[in-house]
Order: structure tokens, then C-alpha cells, then sequence
């Protein structure tokens, strides 16, 4: 949840770092700093909040810092300790010779603290990663060999982390390592950058190394050494990442979450592009292994998920189900690897994760993997750890989302199950060619009903005006809709702080009704189909209780004019491809809501990116 980075070669570090640092804000932003090698000493810098006040600081110390070619940075999310200068990284052990940058939890950092208090380490902040600075410093006080302290200390430490580690004795050398962590090491002339992500090394190379779980590397500006565990040397391998250094500009949006709503047409032309050619042609999933046998022998498939990515699935198993007739759970990957799981290798397990990070989802991959289960990723990120795991994947290709809140991933990924769902369904032959062929056609053409939708925003942003002031909001929805009404309050929550709650519009009289009253804005999301006399039922029975009535509809009814104060129409739609088209509005609502609030959209309040701890 937290961003390092790291430089060692010729050209002055201080901008390099920085830059890195703002191109993983995206994973924490609560505070910041950098260290860097001076002639004399390593100088340390911080700042809390943004990362502009790190430059602010920064700015004052110019003539100190311009020389410095070797340094650290660290970009945070708070785990231990509140978001204060002292808790920011870097840290130090006791007399500031070593300096560490961390993301990740150090799981057993009291009984650490016990022991380095013991040794006479004095701790200045109330983080987990201190601990690690001093316990280096001791193993480099013994060894006089940082690599052989890093390695030393990591046999010590229980949890997750990604390290970049410097020393006041050595000029020119970093030494990293990970685990359950990601971190990349990008290969230039003369030159290492270390990084959590590959956002922050793409303008300066192509070249990368992958480190793998405790892997240690030491790196000067003109070599690499590469060790494992047990001090063996390996040799690293060289990647070419499949990159273009992409300039983060919103192109004349306001915010990045906007510019990504705006996306959203050719991200599913994107996706769809090489898989779906003509409603008469099979879908094309290239990296999907399963053999017929696999096919055949299926009983179950699991999906597992975080957030916005959750109700992906809860999408993806109403379309599996309906589309191949296979039984399909869907869990939150937080709930699911803390209970005793009956999976098999004959149940398919689906991660759904943008990031490709979350450690959650990480870790129930591997506890299916272990089981035998063939693993099928989906994700925005191929080249993430979860990708890696993956036996079989389905890459996402948004292109980067920055805004925290997720909507183009979102849209993909629900790209991505109706593919999988009809994959699933011609290789299973459980839907008849004219089914098949008629939601391939009405598939191809949702680029188009997208951009009709965003087209015309007026309604919404009159909404949005409407209610921005209210202080609770109710989504309600039934079916395959039921995902957009969950998805359509979280983005609310998320970005304006408002307490939105999603519920099936048949629970409503079973409790949430007794909120109702003409304070209450209920949002009803009510596309043409299979439950759409219930929803138009369950919404009058809001009515009745005097609630703020909008409706988000397709339907033409009369009924819609009588029973709702707003309504806002979207184009007509299969019923089972509704979620992509009854999403945009509701992103854009909570985005206007937002934006009318004075809110930081792109980087809500105590939010990050990719949660990359459990
Ligand atoms: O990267 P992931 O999709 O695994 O992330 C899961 C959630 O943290 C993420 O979807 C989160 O809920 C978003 N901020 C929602 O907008």
C-alpha cells in the first residue's frame, strides 16, 4: 500500500525519486520522503500530506542534495502509526548511517522492538519498519557485509515486505528484497531503479528485473549481484517490459476518475478487439489453458475479490451461471483464506483483482493453487504477481487507471466475464448458436450505447445537484443488477463520504425500509426484464414511505413518470448486459456529487490504490 523507490548510478537522485514518487501516488499518499547519499552523510527528507509538501521541503534543500547520485524514497499508506513526519519513511537505525524505505507489514515487529530495545535501539516513530532498520544496522555491525545483514535480518522477519536499503560506508550500493511484495528493478546504462511498480522506472528503461520472494540484490551503478535465501548466487533475468512511458495527463478533464469514465467505449472496444470478431465466430481466449478434459471434469468455480473487483464477480457468476448452467460462489478473498475452503482440482478458482496486487486475493490464490485448482486470473495488470500465478489469464487492457475509485477496470472486467461466461458456454455447448450469436451481436454494440450514455450527462449532474447535500443514500436493484447497486453506492462512499448502502430491492421490507422517509434518497436501478415488475413494486413501496425516488431506466412506462421525482434514461439493453450500461451513470453521479462537494476525487481520504497488505 505504500510506494519505494530507489536510484543508484550517475545522474543527481533527488528529481529521479520524486518523479518516481509521483508515479505511484496512486498507492498511498499520506506522507512521503527520500534519502540521500551526500558526500558526507545520508541526508534525510519528509514530509507529511501530499507529495508537494516533499518538494516544498525539498526545494529548501537544494544546494545539499544536487550532488547526491544513490538514494531511497517512499511514498505512504498508514498501517502503523498515524500519518506524521517521524512516521514517515525513511527510517534510521540509532546514529542515521543506515536508512530503509519498506511496504509491506512486519508482522512480528513487537517481539523485534523488544529485542533491538534490549540492544540499546532507541525508536523515534511508531511503525512496524523501524524495527527493521535497527535489526540491519546490528547484522551490519557484525558482518561489516549489508547484503549479508539484509539477508541475516530477513530470516527474522514474519510478514510482507518490499526493502531498499543504503548505507552511510558504501558510496554507491543499494541492497533490496522482497517478499509477498512487489518490487522491480529497472536495468539502464550505468545505472539501477528500484521501484514498486513499473510506472516509476518506464520513462528511463524497458529493461526489468522481477524479484522473486527473498531474493536479495545488491546493485552499484555498473552491476547487479543476485543471491537467494541461502546466500547462492543467481543469475537475474532480464525482461523487456511491454510498456510505453505514458504521460499521467488528465487531457483537459478535470480529474482522472472523469477522463477514465470517458474511457470507457474503447476500453471495451479494446478488450473485445482479437476476441470477439463476428457474432457467428467463437470467442478467442488465447491465454485460457483449460482443456476439454479440464472442461468436462469442472464441477465448481470459485471467484475471489476485493472491492469494486467483488462485485465484478458477483456480475461474472450471474453470467456463468445463466450462460453454462456450472455452480459458481463468489467470496471476498478477505473472508474466504480464514475459513476452511472446499476446493479441489476440479473446481476452477477466478481471481478478479485490477491491480494484480491485492494481498487478500494473492493469498487464496495460493491457498487454491495448493489445492490443485487450475487458476484463472483477471486482471488489469498481466505482468503483476497475481498474473504470475495464473494458470490460465485474462488481461483486462484498461490502459493505467490513476483515480483511486475504479471505473474503467470495472467495466473491463465485466467485459472480461461476459467473454469468459460465453467461452465457457460455446466450449461446454450449453447455450444453442442463436443465443450465443445474439449476445455476441448485442455485445459489440455496447461501445456505442456507452458513449450514447456519457453523451448526455445533463440528468445526472442536475441529480447530483439535487442530492449532493443528503446525507445517507439507498441503491436498490434485483437480479444481475443487484452488483450495480453495491458498486453504485461504493463509488458514492469512496469519493463524496456519503453513507450510500446497496441492498437487493426485495430485502427492503425485510429491515432497511424502517430508514425511509423524506429525507431518504432511494435510487432504483430499473432496466427492462425479468424483475423489473418487482423492482417498480418494491419501489412504490418506497414511495409509500415518502422516500426521494430516482429512477435509472431504460423502460418507457408511464408507471416511471408517476412513481419517480428524477429519473435518468439510458439506452435499451438485453437485460443481462445492463450492468455495463446502468454503471456509467452511477459513476458519474457519484463523480458530480463529488465534484459539486469540493471533494479530492482522485485521491479520497484514507484510500489507496492497490491494498497490498491483509
Ligand atoms: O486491485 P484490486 O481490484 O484487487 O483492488 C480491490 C479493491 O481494493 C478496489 O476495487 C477498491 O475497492 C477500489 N478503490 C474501488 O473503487
Amino acid at each position: 500500500m505504500c510506494g519505494i523507490v530507489g536510484y543508484v548510478g550517475l545522474k543527481p537522485v533527488a528529481d529521479i525519486l520524486v518523479d518516481g514518487l509521483e508515479q505511484l501516488e496512486y498507492r498511498g499518499y499520506d506522507s512521503s520522503g527520500i534519502a540521500v547519499k551526500t558526500d558526507s552523510k545520508i541526508a534525510v527528507y519528509k514530509a507529511e500530506g501530499k507529495l508537494q509538501n516533499l518538494k516544498d521541503v525539498l526545494r529548501a534543500h537544494t544546494s545539499e542534495i544536487t550532488t547526491a547520485t544513490m538514494g531511497i524514497g517512499h511514498i505512504r499508506w498508514a498501517t502503523h502509526g498515524a500519518p506524521t513526519v517521524v512516521n514517515a519513511h525513511p527510517h534510521t537505525c540509532n546514529c542515521g548511517s543506515l536508512v530503509i524505505v519498506h511496504n509491506g507489514i512486519i508482522e512480528n515487529y513487537k517481539e523485534l522492538k523488544e529485542k533491538m530495545e534490549k540492544l540499546g535501539c532507541v525508536f523515534k516513530s511508531q511503525t512496524d519498519t523501524e524495527t527493521v532498520a535497527h535489526l540491519i544496522a546490528h547484522k551490519y555491525a557484525q558482518t561489516k557485509d549489508l547484503t549479508k545483514a539484509v539477508s541475516l535480518a530477513a530470516q527474522e522477519i514474519e510478514g510482507a515486505y518490499a526493502l531498499c536499503v543504503m548505507h552511510n560506508d558504501l558510496k554507491n550500493t543499494l541492497v533490496v528484497t522482497k517478499r509477498n511484495a512487489p518490487l522491480v528493478i529497472g536495468v539502464g546504462e550505468g545505472e539501477y531503479f528500484v521501484a514498486s511498480d513499473v510506472p516509476a522506472i518506464i520513462k528511463h528503461t524497458k529493461k526489468a528485473i522481477y524479484l522473486n520472494d527473498n531474493q536479495i540484490a545488491t546493485l552499484t551503478p555498473d552491476s547487479l549481484k543476485l543471491i537467494n535465501s541461502n546466500g547462492e548466487e543467481l543469475s537475474p533475468k532480464v525482461e523487456v517490459l511491454p510498456w510505453e512511458p505514458v504521460a499521467l495527463s488528465k487531457m483537459g478533464y478535470k480529474h482522472f476518475m472523469l477522463k477514465e469514465i470517458h474511457e470507457q467505449p474503447d476500453v471495451i472496444r479494446n478488450i473485445l478487439f482479437g476476441k470477439l470478431h463476428t457474432p457467428a465466430e467463437p470467442i478467442i481466449l488465447d491465454e485460457v489453458k483449460l482443456t476439454q478434459k479440464d472442461l468436462k471434469d469442472l464441477n465448481r468455480i470459485q471467484i475471489v475479490a476485493c472491492g469494486t473487483s467483488l462485485h465484478a464477480a458477483m456480475v461474472g457468476k450471474y453470467l456463468i451461471e445463466q450462460f453454462c448452467n456450472i455452480p459458481v460462489d463468489v467470496e471476498a478473498s478477505s473472508e474466504y483464506i480464514y475459513r476452511h475452503t472446499v476446493t479441489d482440482e476440479h473446481t476452477l478458482v477466478v481471481g478478479v483483482s485490477q491491480s494484480g496486487e491485492t494481498a487478500d486475493t494473492i493469498t487464496a490464490i495460493k491457498q487454491s493453487q495448493a489445492r490443485g485448482s487450475h487458476i484463472l486470473i483477471i486482471t488489469n495488470r498481466p505482468d503483476s504477481a497475481m498474473a504470475r500465478l495464473a494458470d490460465s489469464l485474462i488481461p483486462v487492457n484498461a490502459g493505467i487507471e490513476v483515480s483511486v475509485a475504479a471505473t474503467k477496470s470495472y467495466i473491463a472486467q465485466l467485459i472480461s466475464f461476459y467473454l469468459l461466461a460465453l467461452y465457457l458456454a460455446e466450449a461446454k455447448g450449453s447455450l444453442d448458436k442463436s443465443a450465443l450469436e445474439s449476445f455476441k451481436a448485442e455485445m459489440m454494440l455496447l461501445p456505442q450505447k456507452v458513449e450514447q450514455v456519457l453523451g448526455t450527462t445533463d440528468d445526472i449532474q442536475r441529480c447530483a445537484r439535487v442530492y449532493s447535500s443528503t446525507k445517507d443514500f439507498i441503491y436498490i436493484a434485483r437480479g444481475i443488477n443487484y452488483p450495480t447497486a453495491l458498486e453504485g453506492a461504493l463509488k458514492l462512499k469512496e469519493i463524496s463520504y456519503i453513507n450510500a448502502t446497496g441492498y437487493p430491492a426485495g430485502e427492503l421490507k425485510h429491515g432497511p425500509i424502517a430508514m425511509l422517509d423524506e429525507t431518504m434518497p432511494v435510487l432504483s436501478i430499473l432496466m427492462n426484464g425479468s424483475v423489473y415488475e418487482k423492482l417498480l413494486s418494491n419501489s412504490e413501496e418506497a414511495k409509500a414511505r415518502n422516500a426521494r425516488m430516482i429512477a435509472l431506466t431504460n423502460s418507457k412506462d408511464k408507471k416511471v413518470e408517476e412513481l419517480f421525482d428524477n429519473i435518468i434514461r439510458v439506452p435499451d439493453v438485453q437485460e443481462l448486459f445492463s450492468p455495463v450500461i446502468a454503471m456509467i451513470p452511477l459513476q458519474l453521479l457519484a463523480y458530480y456529487i463529488a465534484e459539486f462537494l469540493g471533494k479530492d476525487v482522485d485521491q479520497p481520504r484514507n484510500l489507496a490504490k492497490s491494498v497490498t497488505v491483509e
